[in-house]
């Protein structure tokens, strides 16, 4: 029996994919041996590989002059490789904060560069800063954005204009879960362990003119140019990830592709959000309804002891995942594409029935 799994990630991912990487598991299309044991050389990983991009790019309607890369080191490491090939030294990162991770990232560029914060909101309830009208340094080498927050349950609704400046997104955990522009974005990216595969797949996908800028002192692993260059495959690239996540992308392409993905989380978000809403005050949102996650469904009982009975009931009816981040307390159901609808309903379900007996 799988469980109702709202782990904040790794989480859930696809039953398909799950079972025919099952299938497959130990003699990939005939080769007589697993996909993971195979060169990432051989011509059968490369297919895997580009398929994998492709499938992306069709999925994202990711246009030409972009590349796609398949990186390790998880997104922690993008916050460093960021600004390690785009802050030039008489330039300025600039940030817009959000959370946690926005923090966790402009942490990483104040090592190397001078930094900016050019929009923030630290309200309560939680509300995503205005990002319309922000003013950027003549000298700004680029703007960090995290389009979902993870922690928080907060999601970026609007990007800022930027102009020339190129704008950066932390897509990691709302990456395939509803339509971007992508050409309004230098460069995004991903762990995958959240929508798109299993922990250990960082994906990137870059503008190819932003490659001119990166400083010749930087070592090649650190280097969007060299991974570019390679196809990935400048060392041994993470090729069991990259295989399943060509299995999830499949999946989402059945899917109905990001409009039906995203119709699909909006209805698995409002199942949850309405209980919520219509509980006068039994639960709370710990963010403003516009500036609601889909993703990660954040909230609140009345007390410590309510808590802990949700946390214990929830557990034993096979909820797994339910427990806030430790910065944030309280409850997250992080509802990633691959989570059933069933699986929200039953979290619903649970939570009325939860205020019935103990409102
Ligand atoms: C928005 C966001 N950014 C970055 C990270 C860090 O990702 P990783 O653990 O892949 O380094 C996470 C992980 O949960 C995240 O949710």
């Amino acid at each position: 029996m799988r469980k109702h799994n709202f782990n904040a990630g790794p989480a859930a991912l696809p039953l398909s994919a799950l079972e025919q990487a099952q299938a497959q598991l130990v003699d990939f299309q005939g080769m007589g041996m697993s996909i993971m044991e195979a060169s990432h050389r051989s011509s059968e990983y490369e297919a895997v590989h580009n398929h994998a991009q492709e499938l992306l790019r069709e999925l994202m309607g990711i246009p030409d002059g972009y590349r796609i890369l398949f990186l390790q080191g998880g997104a922690s490491l993008q916050f460093a490789m960021v600004p390690m090939n785009f802050l030039g030294k008489d330039q300025v990162a600039c940030y817009v904060q959000t959370g946690n991770w926005s923090n966790k990232a402009l942490k990483e560029a104040k090592l190397l560069g001078e930094t900016k914060i050019v929009a923030s909101s630290d309200a309560r309830p939680r509300r995503a800063p205005d990002v319309a009208n922000i003013s950027l340094p003549n000298n700004a080498a680029y703007v960090h954005t995290t389009s979902n927050e993870t922690i928080e349950g907060l999601r970026l609704n609007q990007f800022p204009e930027t102009g020339d400046v190129p704008l950066v997104c932390d897509m990691s955990s709302d990456i395939l879960s509803r339509p971007v522009e992508v050409s309004r974005f230098g460069l995004i990216y991903a762990g995958a362990q959240k929508n798109l595969g299993p922990s250990g797949v960082t994906v990137v996908i870059i503008r190819e003119d932003l490659l001119a800028k990166v400083p010749a002192t930087l070592p090649s692993m650190l280097r969007y140019d060299v991974h570019v260059k390679a196809n990935s495959l400048y060392n041994t690239p993470p090729t069991f990830g990259v295989y399943l996540t060509g299995l999830v992308l499949e999946w989402v392409k059945e899917q109905g592709g990001l409009h039906g993905i995203y119709e699909m989380n909006a209805l698995k978000a409002k199942l949850v959000y309405d209980v919520i809403d219509e509980s006068q005050g039994f639960y709370e949102g710990l963010v403003v309804p516009e500036d609601r996650s889909l993703m990660n469904i954040t909230f609140g009982l009345q007390s410590e002891e309510l808590e802990a009975l949700f946390l214990k009931e929830s557990k034993a009816q096979g909820f797994v995942g339910l427990k806030g981040h430790r910065e944030m307390g309280h409850f997250r159901a992080s509802a990633y594409n691959a989570v059933p609808v069933a699986s929200c309903k039953a979290l619903a379900d649970f939570m009325k029935d939860f205020q019935r007996r103990n409102g």
